[in-house]
Order: structure tokens, then sequence, then C-alpha cells
């Protein structure tokens, strides 16, 4: 099914041509004068230049061929040169008629379908999950979900943090503490325990300390380094602890997963590409890419154009470690070589963005990826508490990301109480639905680039640009349509959406109209948010049509059907919307 805005611009481009102007003059869209008109064309102004004729006369050409057709109520040429668009009320009850039997509700799908592979999460073994990679989960679920209804071929990985120095400092530390574990006595041949020495608390108290201890101690910090190149190099003792370290991390990082909503389907670590290090250095230097720098192995990645700072891309240290740069090269050949991802997305802290404009160029440059592969970086902003700062624990902590989730679906679940009467359990189940909502509405709605204000009470509640209110919005057409039904009415027959005939309810249909376009922008631009701004504008419209018409007690039967046909429309747009957010609605709130 084609979007209006296509359909449109078909008939308008037709008339450009038909006129002798060049069809390309002919694009259309949403107008931004909603006063005046629903859509507009200002191509007449840019063909003026080429034809060199005033634009109003082209505009009025165009119309000419225009006002006799029925999909238009009135198109006018308005000085200097805009074609003003209103849709006929008919043709806009035969489209939602179609949208609402299409199960993509008119959103077209990518006609280059390609496999993507989206590199979100990213947490860190040995790290609880907090606050910081809860923005990567959110946006980056996002993302997949919407170039999946798009029709493309999507694989989310993890790609867990493995294998740099948070690993040395642990074992440095546990080494520490218990130097009688087997894991430190070279001399041990037998097979290692299989539980682990240690429990995901222990791990969480462990890694910070280590980290604060190194900072200021320089001796801890090399061993660390050291512990870290021993495991690399294959030190097994350090590797049955790494094990350990990953088995008791991953178990902790889905159980957390799980509770936002997000799901991956590969597993995959930075550990597991270093396999491909070796030929990959061999075949850029052998290219005459990389050469040595103080010691390090570089490739450079500067552009004459650039007029900011860009280091080289340094692909192995001068002690021959490799870093995160190389471990981010290898990946893409990984990713290219098992899976021919035609398109990589990254959903990482925009204070990466230079890492990432270094990696993508040397794997331009070195032949890693050819012209055809995207590659795109969507870095996002700092989540900051109400005093504008990273958002922290009451006492400055890191907020972990449980404790977060569960102080939110209780300030939805006191809000619930406080206003009617529902079942503990029922409460507290809503209260986790609402809370979701909360939190990644409070999040997509904002554009990811940006840095934003977590601020519990303005998320939770159930007014203005929040998730709640969108859910309350849902909810309530589930409540009128079970209303329906109670007086002995079926959904099923109300199967006719007719002409609307007042405003509040074409302005509800012009809305629905914008479905696949707003899809197929947040689509190409990475950007969920507008899909948030858009199921925030449609749940002002449904609320002022709802206040303004009275559907239960319409008389007219046909108007009645079409208005209850209208809003299971609405209701099913609204909640593909939120599922392509990653969270649903509940039955009642
Ligand atoms: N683990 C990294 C961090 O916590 C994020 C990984 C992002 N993905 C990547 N391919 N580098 O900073």
């Amino acid at each position: 099914m084609k979007r209006i805005i296509d359909l449109i611009e078909e008939q308008v481009k037709a008339a450009f041509e038909n006129s002798g102007y060049d069809a390309s003059f002919g694009n259309v869209n949403v107008s931004n004068r909603p006063d005046l008109c629903q859509y507009q064309c200002n191509g007449a102004m840019a063909a003026a230049k080429t034809y060199h004729k005033a634009p109003v006369m082209i505009a009025g050409d165009v119309v000419e061929r225009l006002k006799d057709n029925v999909m238009f109520e009135k198109i006018d040429a308005v000085a200097p040169g805009f074609i003003n668009i209103i849709l006929s009320p008919a043709y806009i009850a035969e489209y939602m008629n179609s949208m609402a039997k299409d199960e993509r509700f008119g959103c077209p799908e990518e006609e280059n379908k390609k496999k993507i592979v989206i590199d979100y999460g990213g947490p860190n073994v040995a790290k609880p999950l907090h606050v910081g990679h809860l923005r990567s989960a959110i946006i980056g679920e996002s993302i997949k979900r919407i170039a999946r209804f798009m029709g493309n071929d999507v694989i989310g990985d993890v790609h867990l943090g493995d294998w740099g120095l948070q690993i040395g400092l642990i074992i440095t530390e546990l080494k520490t503490r218990k130097p009688e574990l087997c894991y430190f006595d070279e001399s041990f041949t037998g097979e290692y325990p299989e539980e682990a020495p240690f429990t995901m608390s222990e791990l969480e108290e462990i890694y910070p300390y280590a980290s604060g201890y190194s900072k200021t101690h320089k001796d801890y910090l090399s061993a660390a380094q050291q512990a870290t190149a021993d495991l690399q190099a294959g030190n097994r003792g350090y590797l049955a602890l790494w094990n350990h370290i990953i088995e008791v991390s991953v178990a902790d990082i889905k159980k957390n997963y799980e509770k936002l909503n997000v799901s991956f389907e590969l597993w995959k670590k930075e550990s597991d590409v270093q396999k491909y290090i070796p030929d990959m250095v061999k075949a850029m230097k052998d290219g005459g890419f990389a050469y040595e720098s103080d010691g390090a192995l570089v490739v450079d990645v500067k552009e004459e154009t650039d007029t900011k700072e860009m280091p080289p891309c340094i692909i192995l240290k001068s002690n021959g470690a490799t870093n995160y740069e190389t471990t981010d090269l290898a990946t893409i050949i990984e990713r290219r070589k098992l899976f021919d991802a035609k398109k990589l997305i990254y959903v990482v802290d925009k204070r990466q963005a230079l890492h990432f404009d270094q990696v993508f160029r040397c794997a331009r440059k070195t032949g890693l990826v050819d012209d055809d592969i995207e590659l795109n970086f969507v870095g996002f902003g700092t989540m900051n508490g109400k005093d504008g700062k990273p958002f922290k624990t009451r006492d400055g902590g890191v907020l972990r990301l449980e404790t977060l989730i569960s102080d939110i679906n209780e300030a939805v679940y006191e809000r619930i109480m406080s206003n009617r009467q529902m079942a503990e359990e029922e409460a507290r189940e809503v209260a986790g639905k609402v809370g979701l909502a909360a939190i990644k509405y409070g999040d997509l709605s904002n554009q990811a680039s940006k840095d934003y204000v977590f601020d519990v009470d303005r998320f939770t509640s159930f007014e203005g640009n929040t998730g709640p209110y969108i859910l309350y919005s849902i909810v309530r057409i589930k409540s009128v349509l079970a209303k329906y039904q109670e007086t002995g009415h079926n959904i099923a027959d109300a199967d006719t959406i007719i002409a609307p005939t007042v405003k509040s309810e074409t302005d509800l249909m012009l809305e629905l109209l914008k479905f696949g376009d707003v899809i197929v922008q947040a689509y190409k631009d990475n950007a969920p948010h507008k899909i948030c701004q858009y199921i925030y504008e449609m749940a002002d419209a449904f609320n002022r049509f709802y206040h303004e018409n009275k559907i239960m007690g319409e008389e007219n039967e046909e108007r009645q059907k079409s208005l209850i046909a209208l809003l299971v429309l609405v209701k099913n747009v609204l909640e593909k919307c939120i599922d392509l957010l990653g969270f649903d609605a509940p039955e009642k709130m």
C-alpha cells in the first residue's frame, strides 16, 4: 500500500508534467500551516527559476488540472506560488478503510531490504548494569524494531565488553584477597572448580574498589595491566577466572534486560573477534596502510577537509597489545564474514564519537568494507538528574538499573492506588507496564544525541508528553470498545469508516494519515523520537475527538459504527507505534 503523501504526489507530479513542467517540481509535504490547508506543494517557486515565469502562474497551471480531481476538496494556487491542498472527506475515509485492512497501516516496506547488525547494550562483564547502559538498550531496541518492521533482516548484538582492563583489575584484586586460590598457582595442572570463587554481589564490590585503588596506586595498575596481558596471552588460571566472571555476570545482565523488555539475537563478546586480529594486522601492513609511530602500529585517518583533531587509529600499542579500536575493526570483519551485513548501526554514548569516526575511516581506507556498506553511529547524550549532573543515587553513588526500575514502578503504583481502586496484585502488574513506558518514553521522546533530565515525577505523570499519557489514551479507547460490546454490539460489524463530518474527526484522521511517513522518517534517521512526537499528537487529537463527540450516544447507527471503526484503527496504530518503541499497554489503568 502507498503512503497518502505518495498518492497525492503522483497526481501533483502528473499535473506539473502535463502542464509542460518537469515532474520533479511536484514534491508534496504535510502543510506547515494546518489552519490553511492539509498538504502543500512549493515546487512552483523553484520551477519559476527554470522556466522564467511567475511562480503563481505555474501554480495556477497545475491547479487548473487538479481542481476537478475527486481526491481534493479544495486545491488553490496562492501567492507567491504555493499550492495548498485539502483532501476530500470521502477520499480520506476511503484511505482510512484501506489502512484498516492493511497490517502495515499504509507504511511501505524498505525497497532495498538488507541485513543489518545493530550493536547496542554494550555492557561490560563484572560491572553491574547501571543507568548509563539504559539509553543504549532502550534506543537500540527501538531502532531494531523499526528496521525490522521496514522489512529488513535485523540482528541485535549485545557486544559484551569482556576483554579489557576491568578483568585484569578483578584478577589482581582477587589475587590480593585470596592468594591461595588454585587459579594463581602456576604449578596447578588439575581441573579448575566449576563454581566461581565469587558471587555477583562480591564482583560488584570488587570492581569499583579495584578501579578506584588503581587510580591512586601505580604499581597496582601495572599489575592489573600485566594480568590483562597475561590473560590475553592465554594464562590458564586467568582464563578460568575470566570464564567465571562472564558466567556470573551474563546471568545478571540477562535478568536486567528482560526487565526492560530488551532482547538480543546475539551474545557476542569482544574476545570472540581476537582471532581475526593477526591476519587483519598483517593485511594492513602489507597494504601499506599501517606504519610504526612511537613504537605503536597506526593507520592515518586524517582527511584534508578535517577541521577537528583526527589522531591516527592505533592498531597495536607499543607493548604489542590490542585495544578498543583493534577489537572494533576485527568485529567489522566478523560481521561481514558471518552475516554478510550491509549496514552496521552502533548505539553508543556520544562521547565515543571520535573512536567510531576513526574506526569507520580506518575500515573504509583499509578495505574492510566497501563503499556500499553503511556504517551508522548513533551517539546518545547523558541522562542527567534534576541537578543537571549525570544521574546518581541520593548518596552520590552509581545507580543500579534494577533499583531505578523498581523505584519507578513504586512511584507509578502509588499514583494508581491514590486515584482508583484496584486489587494490589493487578495494580502491581499495571505499574510494571506503566513504569516501563514511563522510563522508555521519557528517554525516547528526546532526540538521542541530546542530554536529558530524568525526572521521575514528570515521567510518571498521566498528563503531558509522557508514556503513561499515551497508555492512558489507549486504555481509554479499550474501555469505549468494551462498553460498545457490553451494550450488545459486535466490534467486527463496525467495519466501515464514513466521511468525517466534524473537525475533531477529520483532525484525528489526518493524524492517522501520517503514520507511514513518520515510520519511514524514523527509520531513515534512526530516530525513535519522531514516533514519540507523532503518538503524542495523535493522543491529543484522539482526546479532543473523544471529548467533542458522543460515541455511545450516537443515534445514527452507520455513523456510530464508523466512529467505532475509527477508534479501532487509532488503537491499532498507537499500539503498533508503542511496540516499535519497545513497550505495551495494560487493559486498565
Ligand atoms: N562496552 C563499551 C562501553 O561500555 C560499549 C561497547 C559499544 N560497542 C562497540 N562496538 N564498541 O563503553
